[in-house]
C-alpha cells in the first residue's frame, strides 16, 4: 500500500531515500572518539588471529558481490594483505587454496542465498574463519559464520537492492579500517582521516538523493538506448558494475560495467551515437586516466554522462549531462557515487512503466542453486 511506501511511488525509491539514515545506522557506535573503528566487541575474533591472517577471500552474488569489491579495494590499499574476490557460484566449484590463515568474508543481504551459503561451507571445511556482512539477524549465513557484521539496513522490499548495497559497502569499509588498525598495516592518521570522513556520508548522500528530479531529466535521454556502458576504475569499478546491474534488473536495457582502461581491448567497438557511456570521474588517483578513456568514447560519438564532483568544469566540458555529487574521501566515494546511478535506473524503469519493485524473472532471495 502507499502507506507502507510513506508516500513514495515505489519501495525502491523509498529505499533510495532511506540511505542517509541507513548509513548512520551502519556507522552507529562503531567509531570511537579518537576516530578508531572498534569492531572487536561485535566480532569477538581474537586480534591475534586477525594479525596472523595471510590472505583475505571475499565472496557473494550480484549486488552483494559488487559491495564486496568495494571492500576488496579498501583492504588491498589499507591492510597490506592479498585479497581475492570471487562470485560465490564460482567459489563453490573452484579449486581454491585456503587454510586457517585465510579470512573469508561472505557478503549477503538476506543471508539465505544458496550459492553464498555453499561457498561458506567450503571455506569453513578448509578451516578458514568466516565473517559475514549481512542484513538479517538469525539468517542461515549468520548461524554458519564465526562472526557477523550487521549492516542494519532494515527490511528491503524492492527486489533491486539499493540501501543494502550502500550499507554493505559502509560495513566493508569499517571492516577494512578495523583490520588495517589491528594489523598495523597503514598509518593510524590515515585510517582516522577516512573514519572521520564517514561522518560526512549521510549528508553527502542526502544531497544526491535530492537531485532525483535532475536525474530524471537525464533518464529521459537514456531510456531509448539499446545498450549502455558504465565505466569506472579502481574503487569505482564496482560502482560501474552496480550501476549496470541496476539498469539491467529493472529497465531490461542491456548494460555492462567495465573497468574503463579495458575499453580499448574490445568494448570500444560497440560505441556509436546511440550507445551512452556513463563514467565515474570523481576526484582520486585514476581521475585523469578515466577522463582520457571517456574522451576516447566521445570521439566515437557516444553520448557522455558523467558522475562528477560539484564544480568540475573539465567534466562539464566533456559531458552531455553531469550527475553531480559532493566531494568525499576517495576511499569513501563509491558510497556516494552509486546513488545517482540507482536513481537513473529507477527513473528509466518508472518512465517506461516497468514493474520497478518486482522485475520480471527475478526473486529477492535466490535460495536455489
Ligand atoms: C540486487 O539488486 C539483486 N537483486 C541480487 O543481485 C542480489 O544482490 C543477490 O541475489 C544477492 O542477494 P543477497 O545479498 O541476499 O545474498
Amino acid at each position: 500500500t502507499s502507506a507502507e511506501k510513506s508516500g513514495f511511488k515505489h519501495f525502491m525509491l523509498k529505499e533510495i531515500f532511506e540511505q542517509p539514515n541507513v548509513i548512520k545506522e551502519t556507522l552507529a557506535g562503531r567509531i570511537d572518539e579518537d576516530h578508531d573503528v572498534q569492531l572487536g566487541p561485535e566480532l569477538k575474533i581474537d586480534e591475534i588471529v586477525l594479525r596472523a591472517m595471510t590472505k583475505i577471500s571475499i565472496t557473494g552474488c550480484g549486488t552483494a558481490y559488487n559491495a564486496g569489491m568495494v571492500g576488496m579495494y579498501l583492504m588491498r590499499s589499507l591492510c597490506k594483505i592479498p585479497v581475492e574476490m570471487e562470485l560465490a557460484s564460482e567459489f563453490r566449484y573452484g579449486d581454491r587454496a585456503m587454510d586457517a590463515r585465510t579470512l573469508t568474508i561472505a557478503m549477503s543481504q538476506s543471508g539465505e542465498t544458496a550459492d553464498t551459503i555453499e561457498a561458506v561451507k567450503i571455506a569453513k571445511d578448509a578451516g578458514t574463519p568466516v565473517i559475514a556482512i549481512s542484513n538479517v539477524v538469525g539468517s542461515h549465513l549468520m548461524r554458519l559464520a564465526d562472526a557477523t557484521l550487521l549492516t542494519r539496513g532494515g527490511p528491503e522490499i524492492s527486489v533491486a537492492a539499493t540501501k543494502t548495497y550502500v550499507s554493505q559497502a559502509v560495513a566493508a569499509t569499517l571492516l577494512a579500517l578495523y583490520l588495517a588498525r589491528v594489523r598495523k598495516a597503514a598509518p593510524l592518521e590515515r585510517l582516522r582521516e577516512i573514519a572521520e570522513g564517514t561522518k560526512l556520508l549521510p549528508a553527502a548522500v542526502d544531497v544526491v538523493v535530492n537531485t532525483s528530479d535532475q536525474v530524471k531529466k537525464v533518464a529521459r535521454k537514456v531510456r531509448k538506448a539499446r545498450s549502455v556502458l558504465f565505466l569506472g576504475r579502481y574503487v569505482n569499478f564496482p560502482t560501474a558494475l552496480e550501476g549496470a546491474l541496476k539498469l539491467k534488473e529493472i529497465s531490461y536495457i542491456h548494460a555492462e560495467g567495465y573497468a574503463a582502461g579495458e575499453m580499448k581491448h574490445g568494448p570500444i567497438a560497440l560505441l556509436d551515437a546511440k550507445t551512452p557511456v556513463i563514467g565515474v570521474v570523481t576526484e582520486g588517483r585514476v581521475r585523469e586516466k578515466i577522463l582520457s578513456n571517456i574522451a576516447e568514447s566521445k570521439a566515437r560519438e557516444a553520448p557522455i554522462i558523467l558522475v562528477a564532483n560539484h564544480g568540475d568544469d573539465e567534466a562539464a566540458a566533456l559531458a552531455d549531462h553531469v550527475l553531480w555529487v559532493p566531494r568525499v574521501d576517495e576511499m569513501l566515494s563509491p558510497i556516494v557515487n552509486v546513488i545517482p546511478l540507482q536513481l537513473l535506473a529507477y527513473h528509466i524503469a518508472d518512465i517506461d512503466g516497468k514493474d520497478v519493485d518486482q522485475p520480471r524473472n527475478l526473486a529477492k532471495t535466490v535460495t536455489v542453486e
